[in-house]
């Protein structure tokens, strides 16, 4: 079956119709994208594939979530090939709508991610995650899906996203997908296509010291093991390294048990990167 493109709301009130989608009857998961999808798009659409009747994927560069002086304006925009993903991928409906559908004009209220919306990469890029969660959350309004799969490598923005289905009771299901690396261990990313030979080599640094620091047992020695590749690396200007909790995203004491999230970002020329690792204490 082809590929269903919904330009608007109108378009995905019939794309449900005609999909059946609803109580009773089919059910759907979305994968919300900013398109330019890659490698790891595809496997988040094959595991929403196994979560539901039907996958929509959402194709929109948000402007809310990009910072002045951000890379909103030269963000990949690869429209005809993302549709040649989808319905290699066996998508049943693409959303995308222009930043006008989105955001009418007059538009004050939004999303707030509160305190976790401030720290790591909340400190870096203030507002963001704001920006993230208000699209989301029209997202989900919008195409109202049974679940919703976002990658694990952004991992704030998972935690984030957790937070306000929990906080804000909206019903969906969701579900975090492991992060796809190439074979030399660099994470999948829409920006990856803005990095030189030379930038990549830098960029490598940042899973190899994830690894460095996973390989660790005490919270001191995770940290520094993974500072000492990243310090290693000129070509590299970090932004961060924490340890962090993977629900709150306050950093760990020495005294913590469980799970952490080792978290990096850092820019190789003009583009930054972030990377992180589950790990257990
Ligand atoms: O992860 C992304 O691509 C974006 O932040 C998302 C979730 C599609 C919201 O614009």
């Amino acid at each position: 079956m082809d590929v269903i493109v919904a330009g608007d709301r109108a378009g995905l009130v019939k794309a449900r119709r005609t999909l059946s989608i609803g109580p009773g009857g089919a059910t759907l998961a979305l994968v919300p994208t900013m398109g330019a999808l890659h490698e790891g798009h595809r496997s988040l659409i094959r595991l929403a594939r196994e979560r539901a009747d039907h996958v929509a994927v959402s194709v929109f560069v948000n402007p809310l979530q990009f910072g002045p002086g951000e890379d909103f304006s030269r963000y990949p925009r690869t429209f005809d090939g993302d549709l040649e993903t989808c319905a290699d991928e066996g998508v049943s409906v693409v959303f995308a709508p222009s930043a006008e559908d989105m955001y009418a004009p007059g538009r004050q209220v939004g999303v707030s991610a509160g305190p976790m919306g401030a720290v790591v990469e909340g400190e870096f890029r203030p507002g963001h995650l704001d920006g993230v969660l208000t699209v989301v959350l029209k997202l989900f309004n919008l195409i109202r899906p049974d679940v919703a799969v976002f990658g694990r490598k952004d991992a704030q923005q998972l935690a984030v996203i957790r937070r306000m289905v929990a906080d804000l009771d909206v019903p969906v299901t969701v579900v975090g997908a492991p992060t796809v690396r190439e074979a030399d261990g660099l994470a999948l990313s829409s920006r990856n296509r803005y990095l030189s030979p030379h930038d990549r080599h830098a960029a490598l640094a940042l899973s190899r010291a994830l690894l460095a620091g996973a390989g660790r047992r005490t919270p001191a020695e995770i940290r520094r093991a993974a500072r000492d590749v990243l310090e290693a690396e000129p070509g590299l200007s970090v932004d961060y390294l924490v340890l962090v909790d993977p629900a709150t995203f306050t950093e760990v004491g020495d005294d913590h048990r469980g799970e952490a999230v080792l978290a990096v970002a850092g820019r190789v020329g003009s583009t930054r990167l972030i990377d992180n690792v589950t790990v257990g204490l």
